[in-house]
């Protein structure tokens, strides 16, 4: 009979590096084994800020047209939207978010954008327009911005990696038609590339092997570009590092992660904030493993973002900060985005 129960009592004492793990029997005193810093021998230091890194950073991402829901939440033609599961993307990884509302007058845009420390283009539809020139603008400013010292993240997803494709390439209809609506994937890695520098290089090795096996990433997205096209073009080739290709449905090869040469952009042709933040589709992937996959994805956004330098005055940031807005939740309908923040009207908070 296992009548005979151990309990444990787990003390961690956490500091910089330092964790001492002291594990007891009940049957002896708790107090002999809960020590003090100083009784360990070891001290405890709190590490000093490292002044090179920005500690508080704050991720733009771009709304979206329309209110993510089809008409369901909001039919004001001038609504835009980003769903919640972006901006929970950046919170996991410890960042701030700001939203930068598509339609809002430019000059007021691009004063958020001098908030933030770096951007997230979601995934959408609209691939033209003002939407178009928007994350072209915001795009060209924030190579601006590292060329001119400051390091400065870009993560673009699904649709804003569609968008860079087109902006960079400098054509419109370099996409192709894909077959990977609503459906998990694996990754394959591109032969002998280096995760180094990428948003894979602090994954551990097995749950990178996983990835390459397992369905672990969502896919959502009618339109893609094959690694032969993409290596094709010029620009393209000189901006990019292919790092995974994926599979459609009809087995054709299309890009799925890419990560700049030169700059801190890094773009997805998969989501890596639905893992965590999505329940509208039974497709989407919600093991440990994928989970982490959202985790690990954020950590390396925001890790890029703490070097930026920018530090604008706080109670700017304040002001604009996405917690001026509520989210509405929108998945009873059991589809589409669970959370969506949704702007009708300017808010000119500076
Ligand atoms: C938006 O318009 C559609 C179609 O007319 C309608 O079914 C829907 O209820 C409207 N949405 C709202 C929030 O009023
Ligand atoms: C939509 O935005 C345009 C341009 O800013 C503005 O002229 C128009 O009044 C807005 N419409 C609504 C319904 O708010
Ligand atoms: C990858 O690395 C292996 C071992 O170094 C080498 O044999 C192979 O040719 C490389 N493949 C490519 C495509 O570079």
């Amino acid at each position: 009979m296992w009548s005979y129960v151990w309990s444990l009592l787990l003390l961690f004492v956490v500091c910089k590096d330092i964790i001492i793990i002291v594990m007891a029997k009940s049957t002896e005193s708790p107090a002999a084994v809960i020590l003090l810093p100083s009784q360990t021998g070891v001290g405890s230091v709190c590490s000093a800020p490292d002044p090179s890194l920005n500690y508080k950073p704050v991720i733009g991402v771009l709304s979206h047209p329309g209110d993510g829901a089809t008409g369901r939440l909001n039919n004001d033609t001038n609504a835009s939207y980003i769903a919640a599961s972006y901006v929970k993307l950046a919170e996991a990884g410890g960042a701030r978010v700001i939203p930068l509302i598509y339609n809002e007058p430019e000059e007021l845009l691009f004063q958020k954008l001098e908030l933030v420390n770096g951007v997230i283009f979601t995934g959408g539809w609209a691939k033209e327009g003002l939407y178009y020139d928007i994350v072209n603008k915001i795009f060209t400013k924030a190579l601006e911005r590292n060329d001119g010292g400051e390091h400065f993240p870009v993560y673009a997803i699904c649709l804003g990696f569609e968008l860079l494709t087109m902006i960079i390439s400098q054509n419109r209809d370099i996409l192709e038609k894909v077959d990977a609506k609503n459906s998990a994937s694996s990754l394959q890695f591109v032969e002998n590339v280096s995760t180094q520098g990428t948003v894979f290089q602090r994954f551990p090795q097995d749950l990178l092997k996983k990835l390459t096996t397992d369905c672990l990433v969502m896919q959502n997205h009618q339109f893609g570009i094959s690694p032969d096209n993409f290596e094709g073009n010029i620009a393209l080739s000189r901006f990019f590092k292919i790092v995974t290709t994926c599979l459609d449905g009809n087995r054709k090869a299309y890009v799925s992660t890419v990560q700049s040469k030169t700059y801190p952009v890094t773009g997805f042709q998969w989501h890596p904030e639905k893992n965590a933040f999505e329940w509208g589709s039974s497709k989407i992937p919600h093991s440990e493993d994928a989970v982490h996959v959202t985790q690990l994805t954020a950590n390396y956004l925001v890790s890029e973002a703490r070097k930026s330098q920018n530090r604008p005055p706080p109670e700017k940031v304040l002001s604009n900060l996405i917690y001026n807005y509520k989210p509405t939740y929108c998945g009873y309908e059991g589809r589409g985005y669970d959370e969506v923040y949704i702007f009708t009207q300017q808010r000119s908070l500076l």
